[in-house]
C-alpha cells in the first residue's frame, strides 16, 4: 500500500481537489493585518549572521500580502518534483520554497542520482569523534546541494533501545549524551554549510513494525531525562533548522498531534524557532489539531491538511494560527538565506555531479570507516594476531576470504536512506588493492578447494553479518530484525573455519549488535564494521594490515544474550519504554555485557592515571572538571577514548547505576603521556522531578567514574553539588 502511494509520489503527484481549493489565489484583494511579531533571543540566534529583525518584519509584510490558499500551500509538500520532495514557494512574491532529501549516509537514492554512501551513522557513532562526524555533515550538505537539495532529513537520533530495532544503523548511540554530541556535530556540519538539518524522528521511535501505529507509553521522567536531551541539544546548542515529528504514539497522542512535544517542550522549553514536518505519508494525522499542536508542514503532499481550508473558509480555524506556521517556515527559508539562490526553472532538477563523489569526499567517508571499526577481540594474549604484517601475507594464497559479504555491496538498508554510490569497495577488493596480485584468495563455500587453500594460508578473513535483507525500514525495506545472532549458517562457517586454522578474523557487518558469546572464542580477532559505505574495503583492509590502528569504540551494548536486554516487543500496539536500557539496565542487573557500551581494543596499550578532580564542589549552574593522564605503554600509536559515567550517591529518586555524561579522545606515540580534560556541567545531573513538574539538580554527592567503557572503570573520585 505505501509502495503504491509511493509510486504516485514519483510519477506525478496530486494537487488539491478542485472544491478544497477554495477561491482562487489571485482572489479579489483583501486588508488582512497580521500580528506584530518582536524578535525573541531565540529568533535570533535560529537566523545566525543574518538581520532577524528585517527578516521578521518582511515576514510580517509577506503575511499580509499572501492569500489564505498561498499560505497553507507552504504548509504542505508537492511531492517528488525535479529530484526533491518540495514544498513549493510562492514564485509572484519572491519566495522560494523548500527541497528536502534524505539522509542519514548521503544522498538519497530516491534522487536517482549517484553519491558518496558515507558510512551508516552506527560505524560513524563508533568513531565517537564529533569534530570528524562534522566533517561527514559538511561533504553531505554539499552532496545535496549539488542535487538542489536545500533541506537534509537528517540526522535520525532516536536512541538504539534495542538493537532488534531494523533503523539501527541510522542512529548513533543507545545512549543520550553520546547520540548528542554525535548529532550536534553533524547539524553544525550540514548547516555551516548553508543546508537546513531535520532531527528526526521526534520522539521514542525506536520500533519499526509497528512504527505507524503504536502507542509508547513513557513516564515523563524516561521521556525527560532519556529520550530528550539529543534533541534538545540539538535545538539549543546546534539550532537545527527543522524537526520531523515520528510517526508513533506517545502516551496516547500521535507526535504529529502533541503539544506536549512540539509546543511546550520544543518551543516553549527549548525556543525551537524552525519547522517541523511530518514524517511522510501517515505521518500527519490531524488538520486543526496538528497545527495547533504545532506541526507545520505535512509531508510528502496534501492530504489531511486539505482540511484547513476547509477550517478557515468555516471560521473553525484562525487565519492568525496558520501564520504562526507560515512564519516558521518562512524563517526558515529566509534565515538560510534560500532566497539568495537563483531561482528555479520548474521541470528542470539542479545536477551538478562534480561536487559528489569528490576525492575529498571519498577520503573522508574512508577515513570514517576506519576510525569506526571496532576491535572486538585480538588473540592469543601472547601474540595477538592483528595488525597483520604486510611483507608476510604477499605470497599466492596468503589470505583465504571467506563469508556472505565478503564480496557483497553491503552498504546498507534500501529504505528512506539508500544511497547509490557509483562504486564500491567491497571487503573483496579492499584487501586485493593492499596486497600483491594473487595473495588473496576468495571462496563462496567453505569446499574442499578452499579447505586445502586454508591449510596453505597464513590468515583467514570471514567476512559476515547482516544485510539489507535482514534489518531495514519498514514498509519499503525489511524492517526489525528477528533475532541478534548471525545466521546460522554463517555461525557454522566460522566455527568449521575456526576448527581449521588458528589465524581467524571474523569481520561482523550490521546495524548494530549480533550476538557472538557462543562462537567467538573460536576466533581469534573480531571486528564490528557497521556498514562501511563507498570505501569501506579500503578501511578495512588498511586495519587489518596495521596502516592505521583500529580506534572505534562500541556505541552500544553487545549482550551474551538476548534476553539480558529488555523484551524487544515490535507487535503490540502499546509498548511501555522504561528508564533503562542498553548498559544502564545491564549494570543495574549486575549482568555483564559481552562486549560492554564503550568497549574496542586497541593494538597498543593505554594506561589510564587516577583522575584529579579540580572542582570538589561545584554549584548548580557550574562544571565540574577533572584531568586523566593517559600513556601508551605499547608499541604502535593508537587513539584512547576515556569515557566519565557518572553517579548520583543518595538520590531522593532512583537512578541508572551510572551514566556517560563526558568522553574525550586522544591519539598517542608509543612512549607517550598526554592529559585529557573531561568537563561535565552539573546541569547535565538533573532529574525530572515529576511533582514540581520541572528539572533538578540535586545538592548531594556523585561519583564520577573513568573508564574505557561502561563496565572498566579505572578510577573514581567524589565531588559535590552545593544550593541546587
Ligand atoms: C522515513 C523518514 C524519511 C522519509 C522520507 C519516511 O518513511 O521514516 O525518515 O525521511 O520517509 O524519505
Amino acid at each position: 500500500m505505501r509502495a503504491a502511494l509511493l509510486a504516485l509520489l514519483l510519477l506525478g503527484c496530486p494537487s488539491a481537489a478542485p472544491g478544497d481549493a477554495g477561491p482562487d489565489a489571485a482572489d479579489a484583494p483583501r486588508t488582512y493585518v497580521p500580528e506584530p511579531f518582536a524578535p525573541t533571543a531565540e529568533t535570533i540566534a535560529y537566523c545566525g549572521a543574518r538581520d532577524d529583525a528585517a527578516i521578521e518584519a518582511r515576514i510580517t509584510e509577506l503575511l499580509a500580502e499572501l492569500t489564505p490558499d498561498e499560505k497553507i500551500d507552504l504548509l504542505a509538500g508537492d511531492g517528488l518534483r525535479d529530484g526533491t520532495w518540495e514544498v513549493s514557494g510562492v514564485p509572484r512574491l519572491g519566495l522560494p520554497g523548500l527541497h528536502m532529501l534524505d539522509g542519514p549516509r548521503g544522498l538519497s537514492s530516491f534522487t536517482g542520482l549517484n553519491g558518496t554512501a558515507f558510512p551508516v551513522a552506527i560505524l560513524r557513532g563508533a568513531s565517537w569523534d564529533p569534530a570528524l562526524e562534522e566533517r561527514v555533515g559538511r561533504a553531505m550538505a554539499l552532496e545535496h546541494r549539488s542535487a538542489g537539495a536545500d533541506v537534509i532529513l537528517a540526522p535520525t537520533m532516536n536512541l538504539l533501545r534495542h538493537p532488534r530495532w531494523g533503523r539501527a544503523q541510522e542512529t548513533y548511540s543507545e545512549d543520550s549524551h553520546h547520540m548528542g554530541a554525535m548529532a550536534l556535530a553533524f547539524v553544525r556540519g550540514v548547516q555551516r554549510e548553508g543546508v537546513i538539518a531535520s532531527a528526526k524522528h521526534y520522539a521514542a521511535n525506536s520500533i519499526e513494525d509497528t512504527r505507524h501505529t503504536v502507542d509508547v507509553v513513557i513516564d515523563p521522567r524516561t521521556l525527560r531525562e532519556v529520550y530528550l536531551p539529543h534533541f534538545e541539544r540539538v535545538v539549543v546548542e546546534g539550532r537545527v533548522g527543522s524537526v520531523m515529528s515520528a510517526y508513533n504514539r506517545v502516551n496516547g497522542l500521535y507526535c504529529d498531534e502533541q503539544p506536549l512535544l512540539l509546543q511546550t517542550i520544543l518551543r516553549e522549553e527549548w525556543g525551537f524557532a524552525g519547522f517541523v514536518e511530518s514524517d511522510w505519508i501517515w505521518g500527519t494525522h490531524g488538520d486543526v489539531s496538528s497545527l495547533r499542536a504545532g506541526l507545520d508542514i505535512e509531508m510528502p503532499v496534501e492530504v489531511e491538511f486539505r482540511g484547513l481550508r476547509r477550517a478557515l473558509r468555516s471560521g473553525a480555524l484562525d487565519e492568525r494560527d496558520v501564520d504562526r506556521a507560515v512564519r516558521r517556515v518562512l524563517r526558515a527559508v529566509l534565515c538560510f538565506g534560500l532566497d539568495e539562490a537563483a531561482p528555479r526553472t520548474p521541470g528542470t532538477r539542479i545536477d551538478r555531479p562534480e561536487e559528489r563523489e569528490t576525492a575529498e569526499h571519498l577520503a573522508l567517508a574512508r577515513e570514517v570507516a576506519r576510525r569506526g571499526l571496532v576491535l572486538l577481540r585480538n588473540g592469543p594474549a601472547a601474540a595477538p594476531l592483528l595488525p597483520l604484517d604486510p611483507a608476510a601475507h604477499a605470497a599466492a594464497g596468503a589470505v583465504v576470504l571467506l563469508g556472505r559479504n565478503a564480496e557483497r555491496e553491503n552498504i546498507g538498508d534500501e529504505g528512506s536512506s539508500a544511497v547509490d554510490p557509483s562504486d564500491v569497495v567491497t571487503a573483496r577488493e579492499g584487501l586485493e588493492a593492499r596486497l600483491p596480485a594473487g595473495a588473496v584468495v576468495t571462496f563462496a563455500a567453505l569446499d574442499d578447494a578452499a579447505r586445502a587453500a586454508i591449510a596453505a594460508a597464513e590468515t583467514v578473513v570471514i567476512v559476515t553479518g547482516l544485510t539489507a535483507e535482514d534489518e531495514g525500514e519498514s514498509d519499503i525495506a525489511a524492517g526489525d530484525r528477528e533475532t541478534l545472532a548471525l545466521p546460522e549458517a554463517e555461525v557454522a562457517l566460522v566455527r568449521a573455519v575456526a576448527a581449521l586454522t588458528d589465524r581467524l578474523v571474523v569481520v561482523l557487518e550490521g546495524g548494530a549488535a549480533i550476538t557472538s558469546a557462543a562462537w567467538d572464542g573460536e576466533t581469534e580477532a573480531l571486528l564490528f564494521a557497521g556498514y562501511p559505505g563507498s570505501e569501506g574495503g579500503h578501511a578495512l583492509a588498511e586495519v587489518l594490515f596495521g596502516d592505521h590502528p583500529p580506534t572505534g569504540r562500541l556505541p552500544f551494548s553487545v549482550p551474551v544474550a538476548e534476553g539480558d536486554l529488555p523484551p524487544f516487543d515490535n507487535v503490540s500496539e502499546e509498548v511501555v519504554y522504561g528508564y533503562l536500557h542498553g548498559y544502564r539496565h545491564l549494570l543495574s542487573e549486575a549482568t555483564p555485557a559481552h562486549y560492554p557500551f564503550g568497549f574496542g581494543l586497541s593494538t597498543t596499550r593505554f594506561i589510564l592515571g587516577a583522575p584529579r578532580l579540580l572542582t570538589p564542589t561545584v554549584g548548580a549552574t557550574g562544571t565540574v572538571e577533572l584531568e586523566v593522564d593517559v600513556t601508551n605503554e605499547g608499541p604502535r600509536a593508537g587513539t584512547e577514548t576515556v569515557q566519565l559515567y557518572v553517579a548520583a550517591v543518595g538520590s531522593r529518586v532512583p537512578r541508572a547505576p551510572r551514566d556517560l555524561r563526558a568522553f574525550a579522545q586522544l591519539t598517542l606515540a608509543p612512549g607517550e603521556t598526554a592529559t585529557v580534560t573531561l568537563r561535565v556541567p552539573a546541569r547535565d545531573l538533573r532529574f525530572w522531578d515529576e511533582e514540581a513538574s520541572s528539572y533538578e539538580v540535586e545538592a548531594i554527592a556523585y561519583d564520577a567514574f573513568v573508564g574505557t567503557d561502561a563496565e572498566r572503570t579505572t578510577g573514581v573520585v567524589r565531588f559535590t553539588v552545593e544550593g541546587g
